[in-house]
């Protein structure tokens, strides 16, 4: 079971949970932590399963709901905002036909805002998954959006 190999990568010490979360979530192909994830990390770590869930509701980066294969992490802080990122946001959410927070009918994309990425260098710019992408248009946008549709 991918669970068991994911928990004994690490030692069932409780500062490396967000470690084991983390893992759990990124190994799931619809980018969330389910109810048995959340069990076998409290387990592992032998801690009240109502901590684990409240770690997980604390951040974030963590879904309780079933995401899409591609996380869109568009930023949303002031130079993204300055360099366009609000019309960005409008032209992703007619394209992918969804509001921030949801997925798309195809389970490919979920859009998501987040705050600066650290890359303000080439604002605007968005994290698909664990890459980031700047300089965005809305033509690299379609880019970036069909390169991923052909591989999921
Ligand atoms: S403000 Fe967008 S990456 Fe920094």
């Amino acid at each position: 079971m991918y669970r068991d190999a994911i928990l004994k990568k690490f030692d069932p010490r409780l500062d490396n949970i967000l470690f084991i979360l983390h893992e759990l979530q990124d190994n799931n192909p619809q980018h969330y932590l389910a109810n048995a994830d959340i069990e076998k990390c409290a387990d592992y770590l032998n801690i009240p399963y109502s901590y684990v869930h409240g770690v997980v509701t604390f951040y974030s980066m963590f879904s309780l709901k079933p995401r899409g294969r591609y996380i869109i992490r568009l930023c949303d802080s002031p130079p993204c905002h300055l360099m366009g990122s609000e019309s960005l946001l409008d032209y992703l959410k007619k394209k992918l036909k969804v509001d921030v927070g949801k997925t798309t009918a195809d389970g490919v994309f979920t859009l998501e805002i987040t705050s600066c990425l650290g890359i303000c260098g080439v604002a605007p710019a968005l994290m698909m998954n664990e890459e980031m992408i700047g300089n965005l248009t809305p033509e690299r946008v379609d880019t970036v959006l069909e390169e991923r549709r052909q591989t999921s």
